[in-house]
């Protein structure tokens, strides 16, 4: 590499967390409960007071502002905002109000998502997101919310990955609540999309100026056998619920079957996004298997001969594919928005493929920005290692290195790299000899990549 792939100014360059995953402390979720039964995390492990943000999140903004991070993406905690139903607690806000000040002091501007996987136990007692009362009650809280914090955030996500939400927790069961039903979980999706929409609304109601966008893991599908009509088919099938389904009806507003069984457009949902946010880990092949009838007979896997980042309860957290994320743009470019890459990372405890992730991954970004596409920020998940839902404290995504039993925190090399991209807006030459001088050699994959971007573009 030789010359610097420069970004433009105002790029936003960030990190992601979510509440429960740091602040610790959070014993009225479903969550909390969820971790509390043996079996359910890796290991046994419990978030605990996971990175201790409900007391001292500060401590890592000062952590951001050093690697020039100019954004970061958060959570708001529904159970500490609401912790009974229709009782807003003042003091958790004032403590939200403390952060994005903070956050802004920093010159770090909050990107703040309302809804993060968790739920208020008392909303999950009452059937959480498979009852169609709770689109109201989130209505509620976000308008609680936007009143009282609405002058200190420019940027909301709404609902992050509602796809992941329902799939996790209605259908592998790995999840709360653990439950395995294609017509659950499907009307979950839509209580979530149609959740969105009202909040799009409710927010623009209160503030005119605000950005509003719902955040969509997006996942490249490849059939596992790619001379298999069947399995053709099913990557196809796959990528229309995963992918399409999750998404496309904040444009158009239909929710269509499966999500509903009188398909119709839902009014609040029709153009309901400013932005695209997109999350992007790895790429799944899909293939044929009589015993996976509870899915569709679909059997989820790696790709073959593609290196793979470090491995959780299940076999390897997913395959290193920085073409993905290019696909993932141009899937998202779809609809017209702007996109942010609202996360994108890998877990790599002993952080020797992350520089290299990070390099790869934002050198594709940057040619989809040559191409035109409308990209405006990068979040990396994670600045921090954090609680990582069903694994536990066993898959490490963090920029910096979190002891769980000392707290202590230990910057990585691939954090340091991040800061310095960050503050250069760009990927230099010295920056990518200094730490991954094979990182842009054009990925490990080049024969999957080009058939997943044919298939897929
Ligand atoms: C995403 C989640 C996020 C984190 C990363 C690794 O799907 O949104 O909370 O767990 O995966």
């Amino acid at each position: 590499m030789t010359t610097a792939l420069r970004f433009p100014q105002g790029f936003r360059w960030g990190t992601a967390v979510s509440s429960h995953q740091v602040e610790g402390n959070n014993t009225n979720n479903q969550w909390w409960a969820w971790e509390n039964v043996p079996g359910h995390i890796w290991h046994g492990d419990k978030s605990g007071i996971a990175c201790n943000w409900w007391k001292q999140a500060e401590r890592d903004f000062d952590l951001a502002a050093q690697l020039n991070q100019n954004s970061l993406r958060l959570s708001l905690e529904w159970s500490r905002i609401e912790p009974e139903e229709g009782f807003f607690d003042q003091s958790a806000l004032r403590r939200y109000r403390r952060m994005l000040e903070e956050l802004h002091s920093r010159g770090i501007e909050p990107m703040v998502t309302l809804h993060h996987f968790t739920n208020p136990l008392w909303l999950e007692v009452k059937g959480g997101w498979e009852n169609p009362d709770t689109v109201k009650k989130f209505r509620q809280y976000v308008v609680r919310v936007v009143e009282y914090l609405g002058d200190l955030v420019p940027m909301w996500c709404t609902v992050n990955e509602p796809g992941t939400y329902a799939l996790e927790g209605y259908l592998t069961g790995l999840f709360p609540p653990g439950k395995k039903s294609f017509s659950r979980a499907f009307r979950v999706l839509a209580n979530l999309l149609k959740a969105h929409g009202e909040a799009y609304r409710a927010i623009h109601m209160l503030d005119g100026k605000a950005r509003v966008g719902l955040v969509k893991n997006l996942r490249p599908l490849a059939p596992q056998d790619p001379s298999s009509p069947t399995d053709v088919r099913l990557a196809h099938l796959f990528s229309y619920l995963f992918n399409d389904l999750g998404l496309r009806p904040a444009v158009d507003g239909w929710l269509r079957f499966p999500l509903s069984f009188r398909p119709a457009p839902f009014g609040p949902l029709i153009d309901s996004l400013d932005f695209v946010g997109v999350n992007y880990y790895s790429p799944t092949t899909v293939g044929f298997s009589p015993k996976a009838y509870r899915m569709l007979f679909m059997k989820w896997g790696v790709p073959e001969g593609v290196e793979v980042s470090d491995s959780g309860r299940y076999g390897p957290y997913g395959a290193i594919v920085p073409e993905g994320i290019y696909w993932a743009i141009k899937y998202a470019s779809q609809f017209g928005k702007p996109i942010y890459i609202t996360e994108n990372g890998i877990p790599d405890a002993d952080d020797d493929q992350r520089p290299r992730f990070i390099l790869s991954h934002l050198a594709q970004v940057h040619r989809a920005m040559s191409e035109g596409y409308d990209v405006r920020g990068y979040y990396y998940w994670s600045l921090i290692d954090n609680f990582e839902w069903c694994e536990g404290w066993g898959l490490r995504f963090g920029l910096i290195a979190l002891d769980t039993k000392t707290q202590k925190r230990t910057l990585r090399h691939s954090g340091e790299m991040y800061g310095k991209i960050a503050g250069e807006n760009a990927i230099t030459p010295e920056i990518t000899s200094e730490y991954a001088p094979k990182a842009m050699e054009n990925g490990n994959s080049p024969a999957f990549a080009e058939s997943l971007l044919r298939r897929f573009t």
